[in-house]
């Protein structure tokens, strides 16, 4: 099946009431026929779900069709894109483990890796995501798992998925991809040798800004920890986000298209632009990675960044003239949206983590929508005017 069947047609079994769209079961627990059936569940013997912290049919039905995309054999699905990254970090990481990830990650992983795991006595080295080298050193056999985002949030830095899991085997460091700015439908890092695929599905998953949503997929026995603690700690999908999310991946693969076309076409004219400095896109002749994301992507994105000739001043006049262009925080919405990173997503992070992740004063994010590519442009040009 291809990844527009799979996100339309997997779908939860159908109840006595015979529905074609998968109902929302906004129920906290579920009933037994008896005692001895309430027992038999709770040993793990019975089939179906025990209580929505858990399980429950709408995230089952989500989990299913992300692996099912990703080609992955097991799954969790959680409250947001941070409680994903933090669940997984903190199912798998113990006092004196030591933790390798890339210096180009959203700002709030980071934080997460620079300030709260240390707390906790765990080991953390930062790598710049392009020093081959540094890799090299920084893994060890103390190296418990390796992180990364490819393409990365805001920079867009790739790296190449499979040399790392062929650097991560011989240590037997569990490799997790947050492949947030790809989905599934560009990249499936886990066949390309990572063990853990992470997504923020409040992004394009959802694609319409309205919920907030994570998920975990990899091989069972690193999902299982991540499914343990998760149940036990809580930071679980409500029902009702799992069911858009379930919906929202019926569109994913032709909101995909429409997306990166757009993104492409406006990196093209951006780069021509008097008043922008640098304009970075995956599948633009220019991106220091362009071969690898030929190679790890199937399109370019949807995300695209320019660095402005006029600093932060020309950013915010940029900002401040747009008519269409939403000015938020969020990014894979149908809605074209632009965003200062260095004053928003990331200003918790010091001027020198900010330089790390190649963001600068002058750097601007734009999250190209679904809107008509020549609107999306006209607004653009008009505010530069
Ligand atoms: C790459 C990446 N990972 C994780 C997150 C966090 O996701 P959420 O906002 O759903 O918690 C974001 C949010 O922007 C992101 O861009």
């Amino acid at each position: 099946m291809e990844d527009s069947t799979k996100g339309i047609r997997l779908q939860t079994d159908r109840t006595s009431y015979r529905e074609h769209s998968s109902p929302i079961f906004m129920t906290s627990s579920f009933i037994y026929d008896n005692a001895e059936h309430a027992e038999e569940m709770f040993k793990g013997e019975g089939e179906g779900d025990i209580y929505s912290r858990f399980s429950n049919p709408n995230t089952s039905e989500l989990i299913q069709k992300l692996c099912a995309m990703e080609q992955a054999e097991d799954g969790i699905v959680t409250a947001s894109g941070m409680a994903a990254i933090f669940n997984t970090l903190a199912a798998h990481l113990q006092q004196g483990d030591h933790l390798v990830a890339s210096n180009s990650l959203f700002g709030n992983s980071t934080y997460i890796i620079n300030h709260i795991l240390p707390q906790w006595g765990i080991n953390c080295t930062l790598v710049d995501i392009n020093d081959k080298e540094g890799w090299i050193n920084a893994i060890s056999p103390k190296t418990r798992m390796v992180f990364i985002e490819t393409p990365s949030n805001p920079g867009l830095e790739l790296i190449d998925i499979s040399w790392l899991s062929k650097l991560c085997r011989p240590h037997k460091a569990i490799l997790v991809v947050d492949n947030c700015f790809a989905t599934p439908i560009l990249q499936k890092p886990l066949l390309l040798g990572a063990d853990i695929s992470i997504h923020s599905a409040t992004k394009w998953i959802d694609g319409q800004g309205r919920t907030l949503g994570g998920a975990v997929v990899g091989k069972k026995e690193v999902i299982a920890p991540i499914f343990d603690f998760l149940r036990r700690t809580g930071a679980s999908m409500s029902p009702f986000n799992a069911w858009i999310l379930s919906k929202s991946l019926e569109t994913l693969q032709l909101r995909m298209q429409r997306h990166c076309d757009n993104a492409h076409s406006l990196a093209d004219f951006l780069q021509h632009h008097d008043k922008v400095a640098k304009v970075k896109y995956p599948f633009l002749k220019n991106h220091p990675h362009y071969s690898l994301a030929k190679k790890q992507m199937t399109m370019g994105g949807g995300i695209v960044t320019v660095d402005l000739a006029g600093g932060k001043t020309e950013c915010f006049n940029l900002i401040n003239n747009l008519k269409m262009l939403s000015i938020t925080a969020n990014l894979g919405d149908s809605r074209t949206i632009i965003t200062h990173p260095s004053t928003t997503t990331h200003s918790k992070l010091s001027n020198e983590e900010k330089l790390k992740a190649g963001i600068s004063d002058s750097t601007l994010r734009i999250s190209v929508g679904l809107e008509h590519i020549d609107d999306i442009i006209a607004d653009i040009v008009q505010a530069f005017k």
